[in-house]
């Protein structure tokens, strides 16, 4: 697999094809992402972007192409296997366990680490970064407003201690108001040592505070680009950036 100034990705896709049954949603899909960078994945509806994550994650085998995680093939490894590698997601629409606790959906966060022990330790990190959240503990997460349920996801998402976080569309659902904010965390996390990676159909959003994107546009990366390259792109404004 390439390298960029010798380095090994955190994550790479090389040619990668995914088919449900007879759909073929990926085409030859190459990605690379470095540690420490933040790359978003840019695309309309039904483009593949959820699926690229699954795809990350284990939960859809490629049946062409290679996944790699720190430069070792992940092909057949469980999805299990690969958070246990470094990677953690917050879903499409947080999928939080809404009859638990707020508490308790962090705990499963937790779940594949052999370092149980700090979980006060590592809640703590999680109200400095949502101090809301600490208020909420002893919650039903399913009586959460929206904002509330997206900093129990990530902070579920955080607790794995990920190298690489995954992030399906974070703004989805959310007020304005509510997505800048998100936003403000996710780059904070970024900035801690986390390498992200990010879905989403906020274009302007995800490419203000990225280093890079990519474009998918039905299954296969059309434009791959810094995000100032992206945000200067004609074609880019046209279609993605809500410019005639
Ligand atoms: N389990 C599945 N079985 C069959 N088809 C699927 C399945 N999951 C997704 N698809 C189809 O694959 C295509 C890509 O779906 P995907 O969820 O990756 O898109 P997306 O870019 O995340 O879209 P959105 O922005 O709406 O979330 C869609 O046409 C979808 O209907
Ligand atoms: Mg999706």
């Amino acid at each position: 697999m390439s390298e960029q100034d010798g380095r090994t990705p955190a994550l790479a896709f090389k040619g990668v094809d995914t088919h449900y049954g007879a759909a073929h949603i990926l085409k030859d899909v190459d990605l690379e992402i470095y540690e420490g960078e933040m790359v978003c994945l840019l695309g309309g509806n039904a483009s593949g972007k959820t699926t690229t994550l699954k795809a990350i994650l284990g939960m859809v085998e490629p049946t062409r192409g290679m996944v790699y995680i720190d430069g070792q093939p992940v092909n057949g490894w469980t999805t299990a296997e690969r958070v246990k590698a470094g990677i953690s997601m917050v879903p499409e629409n947080r999928r939080l366990f809404k009859r638990m606790t707020v508490k308790e959906n962090l705990e499963i966060g937790t779940y594949l680490r052999d370092d149980e022990e700090n979980f006060e330790a590592d809640l703590e990190h999680i109200f400095e970064l949502f101090p809301r959240v600490k208020e909420r503990l002893s919650q039903k997460a399913g009586t959460l407003s929206g904002g509330e349920q997206q900093m129990v996801a990530v902070g579920r998402a955080l607790m794995a201690k990920p190298k690489v976080l995954l992030m399906d569309e974070p703004s989805m659902g959310l007020a304005p108001v509510l997505v800048a904010q998100n936003f403000d965390i996710i780059d904070q996390i970024n900035r801690a040592g986390t390498t992200v990676f990010m879905v989403e159909q906020n274009a302007n959003m995800a490419l203000s505070i990225a280093d890079r994107g990519y474009v998918l546009q039905t299954g296969q990366i059309v434009l791959s680009d810094t995000a100032q390259g992206l945000l200067n792109n004609p074609q880019m404004r046209s279609a993605y950036l809500g410019e005639a």
